[in-house]
């Protein structure tokens, strides 16, 4: 599986114009690549991942392409994605875990889903008592509702569920937000587990946690206001990060072994800017100590060295 997305350009239309959520968006994604997608709130991390299965009718493909195994993946086309969704490219909303519906029990809703999505539920039995079993869970949680399961637990069916069909690409979104550290880090453990196993081939774990991606990821991509600032392998861009962002994302990281929530994402000062009328040039100027004058239009995104790519007038 390699996944190749082109200058891609989703814009949301509201009535105050068009929020240009994705501006340009350039990445390849390797066969077995676990990359993490980082960067504050309000980045474009949640819309490149709707992207790649379903828009939203208010989601608007304005250009640019994404390949899947050299074929064009149709993003706008509604008919011709439903061969993809799931089967080929799955996604785990964020918020997925309150999304359960409550009414529901377990095994009957993952039998309604399978149905929707044109598999026999009996065909993958089989398979989901042995996944739920590999990601520790009783055989029981299928006759029980969702209310009845804790948070952990309710994460690892929606992964389950999610991954069911082996999909070659997966992506997550904050799956592990809501969930407290120990359980956070044996979720993310658990799907590397499935990467490892074949379940997924690659996967796209989203999460404004820097410090979580770094154990599990092979990759990490900064994204900045609807543009990728920054792709490297997670230890360079953990230790060595080239654009003034990442640095700074990085230098905000808690000191290993503390436990303190200070530090995080919010400790760095600002905010991004709205994208409803994007600034021109690099959009991270006006919180950057380096800005100068060229900054007033758009760094290229440039391979700075093998596998480390960045945009920023100082880094080229
Ligand atoms: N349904 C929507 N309508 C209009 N703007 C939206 C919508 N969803 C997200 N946005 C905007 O798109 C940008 C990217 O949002 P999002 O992809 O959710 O970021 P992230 O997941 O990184 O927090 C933000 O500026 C956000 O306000
Ligand atoms: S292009 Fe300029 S403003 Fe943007 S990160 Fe680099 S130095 Fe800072
Ligand atoms: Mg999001």
């Amino acid at each position: 599986m390699t996944l190749r997305v082109n200058d891609l350009k989703v814009y949301y239309q509201t009535l105050r114009g068009d929020v240009h959520a994705l501006d340009g968006v350039t990445f390849d994604l390797a066969d077995g690549e676990i990359m993490g997608l980082a960067g504050e709130s309000g980045c474009g991390k949640t819309t490149l991942g709707k992207s790649l299965i379903r828009l939203d009718s208010r989601m608007k493909h304005v250009g640019g392409t994404i390949e899947l195994d050299g074929k064009n993946v149709p993003i706008a086309d509604e008919k011709a994605m439903v061969p993809l969704r799931y089967h080929e490219i799955s996604l785990i909303p964020q918020y997925a875990m309150s999304a359960l519906n409550p009414t529901r029990k377990i095994g009957r809703m993952i039998k309604d889903l399978m149905k929707a999505r044109g598999v026999d539920p009996a065909s993958i039995e089989d398979e989901l008592h042995r996944r739920l079993e590999l990601v520790g869970l009783e055989q029981d949680v299928l006759n029980r509702f969702p209310i009845e399961l804790s948070g952990g637990m309710k994460q690892r069916v929606v992964m389950v569920i999610s991954t069911l069909l082996n999909p070659s690409l997966l992506i997550a979104d904050e799956v592990t937000s809501a969930l407290d550290v120990s359980t956070q880090r044996a979720v993310a453990e658990s799907m590397v587990e499935f990467r490892d196993r074949g379940f997924v081939k690659s996967m796209v774990f989203v999460t404004h946690d820097l410090s979580l991606v770094y154990q599990m990821a092979d990759t990490i991509m900064v994204m900045y206001a609807g543009h990728v600032v920054e792709k490297a392998s997670a230890k360079t861009i953990v230790n060595e990060p080239k654009h003034p962002y990442t640095q700074m994302l990085i230098s905000a990281l808690p000191e290993v072994g503390s436990t303190e929530e200070q530090g995080r994402l919010e400790g760095i000062p600002g905010k991004p800017p709205g994208l409803l009328d994007p600034p021109t040039g690099c959009r991270f100027k006006d919180r950057c100590p380096l800005a100068f004058s060229k900054c007033s239009e758009r760094p290229p995104l440039v391979e700075i060295e093998p596998g480390h790519w960045a945009a920023c007038w100082k880094t080229g």
